[in-house]
């Protein structure tokens, strides 16, 4: 089984106040943002991010512990699924020279809008059909986004992740330890579909049979 451990440590945590956003939140305001379109990205704060740009802040910090912890370097490939506009590819580009990478999102419009610098290594794709070979990267890494998937197929997409990693894998997914943790959780959700309590979570990857390590979303 892969390791309980926070990669993200160093990524800036938000202030924002989740128990307002759950206020402000309907369920046409889910509906919206589920799209994964502009209104996600770069529509109002109540259907997604509120404007979703590119800061060094916050995935610079975070792409060391990524290196040593699967030891990256310019020989390394590395896919993110869920990959957004880039950035975090963008950094590791930029602080690991040489590395190969990819990134697959299913919205068009992240990857219509994404970072200049690398839109030639990504591609619109779904997590639940990775578009590339058995072993094709030697790490995959996905980021609060396997969670906007049903149960189900969050177990195809799992299993996607194991097909296609060669030496290892990184996931983060919206989780909660207790019941302050989960109501906080559900005011603060906006497009995740399979939220679960850490020890489900795990119980879960060993049913599906997820040997990534993994960390969690609790805002
Ligand atoms: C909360 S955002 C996270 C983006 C990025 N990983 C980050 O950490 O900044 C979730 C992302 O998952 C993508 N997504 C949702 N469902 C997906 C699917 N089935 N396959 C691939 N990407 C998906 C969305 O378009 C969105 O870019």
């Amino acid at each position: 089984m892969g390791q309980e451990i926070d990669l993200m440590v160093n990524y800036p945590r938000t202030k924002r106040n989740v128990d307002e956003r759950g206020m402000e939140k309907t369920e046409e305001d889910r509906a919206i943002a589920r799209q994964f379109g502009r209104e996600f990205f770069d529509g109002d704060r109540k259907t997604g991010y509120g404007g979703f740009h590119y800061m060094a802040r916050f995935w610079e910090p975070v792409i060391p512990t990524f290196q040593a912890h699967f030891g990256l370097t310019a020989n390394s490939s590395v896919l993110d699924v869920g990959c957004a506009k880039g950035f975090m590819l963008y950094d590791m580009q930029r602080l690991i020279p040489g590395i190969s990478v990819r990134g697959i999102d299913i919205s068009e419009y992240a990857i219509t809008h994404a970072k200049e610098e690398v839109k030639p290594f990504l591609q619109v794709a779904d997590a639940r059909a990775l578009p590339f070979d058995d072993n094709s990267f030697d790490v995959v890494i996905s980021i609060t986004t396997l969670h906007n998937l049903e149960e189900e197929e969050l177990a195809v997409a799992l299993q996607e992740v194991e097909r296609v990693a060669r030496k290892g894998s990184f996931i983060t997914l919206d989780a909660y330890r207790n019941d302050e943790e989960k109501k906080r959780m559900e005011a603060w959700n906006l497009t995740a579909k399979t939220m679960m309590h850490v020890d489900e979570w795990k119980a879960f990857f060993k049913k599906v049979g997820y040997t990534g390590d993994y960390y969690w979303f609790i805002p």
